[in-house]
């Protein structure tokens, strides 16, 4: 009888970078979500992977405590774990798999090995209570862009997904990170050019936009051209990037904004695809955020945000992709490996 159905409870782990998470979810409703932030790497500008791993192993087991009374779940209620896989840091990654593997095996339950970059697709299908936001129909184009990853994808199903473009040298959250690098701004770079651009004239200064044909990005044109502009106006002007740091940084964004943007009306018209979704990192960002609303109005397309939470690295949507799995029987065994390049 339905209303003696037993619930189905996934435990979320994702420890694929420098986040340790752990995220609880029962029948397809988010209970919680819990991540340590590594404050370790800020002062080095960048992740350092001996120090993550570390970080890792001394996080995961409090953060999965903490994960599992926050959803009011006991060990013993768990019906499978999920974990990251990869792609990602390998030390970082085997922290949360070997955990994934002992919890399994203490608690008798499957395994689910699951993809980063499938977990930020899944993050558009994530609900909490009485959450009744619209989830996208299949298939539907999403622009995934994070720390590692630019990628233009065709989401067939919970399960297929056609890649037809990506960057061929930096990600977009690397240009971000690295021209913040370069003023000085701290590490990671995105959220903090995301506040200044905010207060920055875009028009200010204008950057070199590479020309690559078809679907495929390049950032590294735009971090040369950006990084000649502060050298050359420094040696004039030893103040120019604090004198200039909103514009620099409201510059730099549009001009980001800008080639994700047009590669993505490229997509949609080649594809004819009438839904859009944004994941990643990158898609936090609120000129990026803006500028898919703005894109969803003018082309009359559905458009899908995430929730401003689950954009960056959580095991919430490593939970809700292990979720989708569960519900057609695709467990992994004891053999499974963590795996650096684990693509898809
Ligand atoms: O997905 P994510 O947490 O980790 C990876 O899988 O890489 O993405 C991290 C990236 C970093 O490059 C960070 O600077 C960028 O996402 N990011 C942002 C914003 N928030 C995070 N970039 C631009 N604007 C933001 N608000
Ligand atoms: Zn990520």
């Amino acid at each position: 009888m339905e209303t003696n159905k037993k619930s189905i409870i996934i435990l979320g782990i994702e420890t694929s970078c420098d986040d340790t998470s752990a995220a609880v979810i029962q029948d397809g409703i988010l209970l919680s979500n819990i991540t340590a932030n590594q404050d370790v790497h800020r002062k080095y500008g960048g992740v350092v992977p001996e120090l993550a791993s570390r970080a890792h192993q001394a996080n995961i087991v409090p953060v999965v405590d903490t994960a599992l009374k926050e959803a009011g779940v006991s060990k013993s209620d768990v019906s499978a774990v999920a974990f990251t896989r990869g792609p990602g840091l390998l030390g970082s990654l085997l922290v949360g798999t070997q955990f994934a593997k002992g919890f399994a095996l203490a608690n008798d339950i499957p395994l689910l090995a699951e993809n980063h970059l499938q977990g930020h697709i899944s993050a558009l299908f994530l609900r909490e209570k009485g959450d009744t936001h619209a989830l996208p129909q299949f298939p539907f184009l999403t622009l995934l862009v994070s720390g590692g990853h630019t990628q233009i994808i065709v989401v067939k199903n919970q399960f297929e997904q056609e890649l037809i473009g990506e960057t061929i040298d930096d990600a977009a959250g690397e240009a971000f990170d690295k021209c913040a690098k370069a003023m000085g701004l701290g590490y990671p770079g995105g959220p903090i050019i995301d506040r200044k651009a905010k207060l920055g004239n875009p028009k200010a200064f204008k950057f070199a936009k590479p020309r690559i044909e078809g679907l495929n990005f390049s950032f590294s044109g735009l971090k040369t051209s950006f990084l000649y502009t502060l050298r050359d106006a420094a040696a004039e002007n030893s103040n120019f990037v604090a004198e200039h740091a909103d514009d620099l940084c409201a510059s730099l964004q549009h001009t980001i904004i800008e080639i994700l943007i047009d590669k993505v009306k490229t997509a949609l018209k080649q594809t004819g695809i009438k839904e859009f979704a944004i994941a990643g990192g990158v898609s936090a960002n609120s000129g990026l955020r803006d500028a898919t609303e703005a894109l969803g109005k003018k082309l009359n397309i559905k458009v899908h945000i995430p929730a401003f939470k689950y954009t960056t690295d959580n095991a919430a949507m490593i939970a809700i992709s292990g979720y989708h799995k569960y519900l057609t029987g695709q467990f992994d065994n004891q053999s499974v490996t963590a795996d650096a390049r684990y693509y898809i």
